[in-house]
């Protein structure tokens, strides 16, 4: 049986799947495959383990013949088309659970950046713009006490304002579908989170319903002091409003992980000194990423070597 790899990932998952001599891999370690390549590999595979540049769409999916198994690489799937996968018998796996600290320990490094101008601070330094003590520069908020909002409050909104409460004695409030009980944190519909938090932090999943879920009338709600930190999905933010806001200054700054057109940045935003961008890196501890490599893996061995359903199945 065929395993596809389309990019390369930690060690740990490769091992786990060579103990099975029934398994073959066509593992591919170079940069991501074009629409052609991947509708071209996938022909005679069994199962495959995609990344989050992969859009497994219709198409793929359908030249899949022997297709049993989609593993995403990732907690999050909506690069993959699961109601083809649904209609085709494919199963579809993620790997939740443990890059969730990784995740929100990204989320608190942006809020920490943006509000303390790190990355301004480094490059004043960096060029030699440090000629004397200025008691007026590169000042920004106090986190303690602020008020934290979460957008999505599964395991990553969880975990991430524990660390918020924890570590900076901020209130939390949190926004979600379901209105869950939550020690520690009080629930609020979304435009009320808006207007109280300082900092918004979007850890909800991208769906029909989420997508643009804030938009200029959103962003017009926060305070012009507050920050939006997202490391959930680009297209949760309409990011040419996000963009407008920062230049006008509805609101102060952002921390982004992700983007709408990932990789593309407009340069608008890039042009930004109110913003501090990373290129979609917020699970990327070797902890998180070998553990996903492993979960991977064992979804694969799951459906093809002992004919089960995937361990992590979300479809
Ligand atoms: C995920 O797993 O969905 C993350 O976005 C990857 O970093």
């Amino acid at each position: 049986m065929k395993v596809l790899i389309t990019r390369e990932i930690p060690e740990a998952g490769i091992r786990l799947l060579q103990e099975h001599p029934e398994i073959t891999l066509d593992y591919r370690q170079g940069p991501p495959l074009s629409k052609e390549e991947l509708l071209e590999a996938i022909k005679d595979v069994d199962a495959l383990i995609a990344v989050i540049p992969d859009k497994i769409d219709k198409d793929i999916i359908e030249a899949g013949k022997n297709l049993k198994l989609i593993a995403a690489y990732s907690v999050g799937y909506d690069h993959i088309d699961i109601a083809t996968a649904k209609a085709k018998d494919v199963f579809v796996s993620n790997t939740p659970g443990d890059l969730t600290e990784s995740v929100a320990e990204h989320t608190i490094a942006l809020m920490m950046a943006v509000t303390k101008q790190i990355v301004n601070a480094d490059k004043y330094v960096r060029a030699g713009s440090y000629k004397y003590w200025d008691p007026m520069i590169f000042l920004g908020p106090k986190l303690r006490g602020k008020t934290f909002g979460v957008v999505g409050f599964g395991r990553i909104g969880r975990h991430t304002a524990d660390i918020a409460r924890n570590g900076f004695d901020m209130r939390i409030v949190y926004s979600d579908r379901y209105q869950q009980p939550a020690s520690g944190a009080e629930f609020a519909p979304l435009e009320k989170l808006l207007e109280l938090s300082d900092i918004v932090s979007i850890n909800c999943n991208l769906s029909e319903s989420t997508h643009h879920l804030i938009d200029e009338a959103q962003l017009k709600q926060m305070k012009p002091t507050a920050y939006l930190i997202n490391t959930a999905r680009g297209p949760i933010i309409n990011e040419k409003a996000l963009i407008r806001a920062m230049q006008e200054k509805w609101i102060a700054g952002a921390g982004l992980d992700v983007f709408e057109e990932e990789p593309e940045v407009p340069e608008e935003l890039r042009k930004l000194e109110n913003v501090v961008l990373t290129p979609h890196i917020a699970s990327a501890t070797r902890e998180a990423r070998i553990q996903m490599a492993r979960m991977a893996a064992e979804n694969v061995i799951e459906v093809l070597v002992y004919n089960e359903k995937p361990v992590n199945q979300v479809a």
